[in-house]
């Protein structure tokens, strides 16, 4: 069989196959679907275009998707966050490195951005006439394309490249122009395909509530992040085992006794909060909602503003998927050789672009996605994966086990908005709280959690079923 892809090395394969064996053994809510729906084959005919980091982990849904019926093919959300060796497993299949027989990865670690937008291009270009027809995305890159690519194509142009546009910007108009200069109706033959998109992050899912509130949205969505056993599970967990895991990998300094400061406090600032504490460090969070300062303030941290306590502080990570959070003048202030990270989902909540243009300013390279910048005074901070997401720049992101979590709602997800299509509209879904349950009860027995069954009687004094759900859809967690 021969198929295209591009990973950085199929010899890779063999340490990825290992890698992948025993996260399939942490991952039992996606084993469990390969049990459950292996013979029904319920995502026969799905193509899915998947858009999120080649991990390990991903590794393990890509192949629960194809066991029950999907043909994939794959790129990543971020251009640091391919584990190549996964990637090249993925490929290889069950083939060998002369014969790959896997599914088609197009993704390595250390991306330039033109190779990354034309990676998320090759997922949404199908052999043949028939060409995707689901999305599964990381962030709404691929969903953008699609929908700015049809837009433009609508508008009978892409807006010329603005001296204001980022270097992001710049190189995305560039391919959504190429790609309508090689075919004008490129993007409308595309969208017409596909079916929905299941949209796995906060960032993302974010992107699809603002296209539905303007009627732009061009098929059904699911938002995968909203399930509970997502994102109060992932975002919180698995951040707070894997932001630790980016700062040992990339500089190994010792935490405890340091000011961290925390930008953000929803579930990702919870987990690094909580994590950095864990370690002994003094954490002061900034928030701008009163509801999570106050609940930072009642976990015990400091809640200050940034500008104020920038100059005392070790470690900072940001959290809050908003934009200019550390700006060029903050890092300036910082202390001689402060740890500067990001763990949300896009790079601009550290003003990197701002850095770069400091008078004076230089960057040295300590090793790979760790570079130190040295200000003309002599001050120099240390920046985290070029302030991009660096639990996956710096590290491999989150374990197996929170990721089954995650990964169990992506295939539901994907399986409900493929066989049950006509059932949803242009708008934004998030799963029933059934499937939600379902997905937490698949966990439990690997934790060895014994579960207490309600009477009959206390269901009914209480007002739900003995098989749940067990919470109101308002029910907070
Ligand atoms: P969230 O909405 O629960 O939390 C973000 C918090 O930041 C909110 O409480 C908000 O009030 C606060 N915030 C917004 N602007 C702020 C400002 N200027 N200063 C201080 N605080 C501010 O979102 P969640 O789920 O915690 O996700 C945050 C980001 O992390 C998103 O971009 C998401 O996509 C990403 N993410 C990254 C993961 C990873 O593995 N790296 C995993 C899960 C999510």
């Amino acid at each position: 069989m021969s198929f295209e892809y591009k990973v950085a090395d199929l010899g890779l394969a063999e340490a990825g196959r290992h890698q992948i064996r025993l996260a399939e053994h942490e991952m039992p809510g996606l084993m469990s679907l390969r049990e459950e729906f292996g013979a029904a084959q319920p995502l026969k005919g799905a193509r899915i275009a998947g858009s999120l980091h080649m991990t390990v982990q991903t590794a393990v849904l890509i192949e629960t998707l194809t066991a029950l019926g999907a043909e994939v093919r794959w790129a990543s959300c971020n251009i640091y966050s391919t584990q190549d060796e996964a990637a090249a497993a993925v490929v290889v299949g069950k083939g060998t490195p002369q014969d790959p027989q896997g599914v088609p990865v197009f993704a390595w670690k250390g991306e330039t951005l033109t190779e990354y937008w034309d990676c998320t291009e090759q997922i949404l270009t199908w052999p043949g006439d028939e060409g995707a027809n689901m999305i599964l995305d990381d962030g709404g890159d691929a969903t953008m394309l699609v929908h700015n690519g049809r837009a433009w194509e609508a508008a009978g142009q892409v807006p010329p490249t603005d001296e204001s546009d980022s270097e992001e910007v710049g190189v995305f108009k560039e391919l959504v122009r190429r790609t309508l200069a090689a075919d004008p109706k490129k993007w409308t033959k595309v969208s017409e395909q596909i079916k929905g998109v299941t949209e796995e992050t906060t960032t993302g899912v974010h992107r699809l509530y603002e296209l539905a509130a303007t009627g732009d949205l061009l098929f059904p969505a699911i938002n995968v992040n909203d399930s509970v056993t997502k994102s109060k599970f992932d975002n919180k967990y698995g951040c707070r085992h894997s932001v630790l895991d980016g700062l040992n990998r990339a500089t190994d300094v010792l935490i405890g006794g340091k000011v961290a400061v925390v930008a953000g406090f929803g579930d990702v600032g919870k987990g690094c909060a909580s994590a950095l504490a864990g370690q002994g460090a003094r954490v002061i969070v900034t928030e701008i909602d009163p509801i999570c300062a106050l609940q930072a303030a009642m976990e015990g941290y400091q809640v200050a503003r940034l500008d104020d306590v920038v100059g005392i502080a070790d470690i900072f990570v940001t959290t809050t998927g908003n934009f200019n959070i550390i700006t060029a003048e903050h890092m300036q202030q910082m202390k001689n050789k402060a740890i500067v990270s990001n763990i949300g989902h896009f790079d601009n909540e550290i003003d990197m672009a701002g850095l770069a243009k400091v008078p004076g300013v230089t960057k040295t390279e300590i090793k790979p996605q760790v570079h130190e910048w040295t200000f003309e005074g002599g001050n120099s901070i240390i920046v985290l994966s070029e302030g991009r997401l660096m639990n996956l720049g710096n590290a491999t992101g989150h374990p197996s086990f929170v990721m089954s979590n995650s990964f169990a709602n992506q295939t539901i997800a994907q399986i409900e908005l493929f066989t049950k299509n006509d059932d949803y509209d242009k708008q934004v879904y998030v799963l029933p709280k059934h499937l939600d349950e379902k997905v937490a009860r698949l966990h439990l027995d690997a934790l060895g959690v014994q579960l207490t069954e309600l009477t009959k009687e206390q269901a009914a004094y209480i007002g739900v079923d003995v098989a749940g759900p067990y919470k109101p859809e308002h029910y907070r967690y």
